[in-house]
């Protein structure tokens, strides 16, 4: 076992793991339009590439984010306030986080990601480098239900849910979490949100289908890993990646498609594909500016700060929640 410093909270793996990834397989590739939920690609493998994803040159969002941190820090840790608990949904690397804790006053930090090892390695590095404040790790999917620790409540919380992870969920999905954040957060509590913003698409296809191909290994990992943990034996070489701009939804569209007809099994089920057809792996919704601050306020949550970066592309918003007496008008 890897050593979780005895200070942290290692929440341990939900030990239905396993079963919950052989379901969403099993019905995804059971529908007419087959489909893998993105949670599924970060396994180890498949954070690291979205880490080598973040470095790349056509893919501006990461390096967008992190310019509108840097330079609005002081105004966001304003909004923040003081002494709260940090909540990061999706923490990763916690790459950016490290900004936020040199300069926000934050009693307590705490990590919540669906790949266990690799946030428990990003909260070790933290605690390296901000020995003082208290840090938990916790394995677990921010899209179930969420036990928090009772000092979020009691110190009042500030989640941070950063690189416009958001835009993996659908409209109807993306207010259902927003709702469910306020409710495990606390009455008090802030919000400091990282989204994409709509922008043409000779620019949003290449940071999906960069030129070396981290994207392409990104997408066809999960393939991998179905045959490595669903005892499967797909033919992964025989799948190919495939962007498409989905303009009515407003979204970037992953795929995989089958190069030809193909069958394979997973965990003893026998599954068939046509060359032609895909395997819908990811949406990434792009939203203008109105497009968030009414997702925000239809999640609970009203917008005090929005910032985007110098070419427009990327938006950083705070919002407090909404009090229920006042959820009106
Ligand atoms: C982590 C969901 C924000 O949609 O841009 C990057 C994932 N997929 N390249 C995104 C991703 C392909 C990323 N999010």
């Amino acid at each position: 076992m890897r050593n979780p410093p005895s200070s942290a909270l290692t929440v341990a793996r939900p030990a239905n793991a396993p079963a919950a990834f052989l379901n969403d397989v099993l019905s995804g590739l059971a529908g007419t339009q087959k489909a893998i939920p993105p949670r599924w690609f970060y396994d180890e493998v498949g954070s690291r590439l979205f880490e080598d994803i973040t470095r790349l040159p056509e893919y501006y969002p990461t390096r967008c984010e992190r310019q509108i941190l840097a330079k609005e820090m002081e105004r966001i840790v304003q909004l923040l306030g003081r002494s709260r608990v940090l909540v990061e949904f999706g923490a990763g690397s916690a790459s950016k986080t490290a900004e936020l804790l040199k300069h926000a006053s934050v009693a307590e930090y705490i990590a919540i990601d669906i790949s266990g090892d690799f946030l428990r390695q990003s909260v070790d590095a933290l605690k390296d480098r901000f020995p003082h404040i208290p840090m938990h790790a916790v394995e677990a999917d921010f899209l179930q239900p969420l036990e928090l620790p009772a000092s979020v409540r009691q110190r009042g919380a500030a989640g941070f849910f950063p690189g416009s992870t958001l835009g993996n969920l659908s409209e109807a999905a993306a207010v259902d979490l927003l709702r469910g954040f306020g409710e495990a957060l606390g009455p008090d509590a802030a919000l400091l949100l990282g989204v994409d913003l709509l922008k043409h698409e000779s620019i949003l296809l290449p940071a999906y289908d960069d030129s070396r191909g981290i994207t392409a290994a990104f997408n066809l990992n999960v393939l991998h890993r179905v045959n490595r943990e669903l005892q499967g034996n797909i033919p992964v070489c025989a799948f190919e990646h495939e962007v498409r701009w989905n303009e009515r939804l407003s979204r970037i569209e992953m795929h995989l498609r089958a190069a030809r007809d193909m069958r394979f099994r997973i965990a003893d089920r026998c599954f068939s594909i046509q060359a032609g057809e895909t395997i819908h792996t990811e949406n990434s919704y792009k939203y203008t500016a109105r497009d968030i601050r009414l997702l925000l306020r239809a999640g609970g949550w009203n917008v005090t700060g929005q910032w985007t970066d110098a070419n427009g592309y990327f938006a950083v918003l705070a919002a407090e929640r909404i009090a229920l007496t006042c959820a009106r008008d």
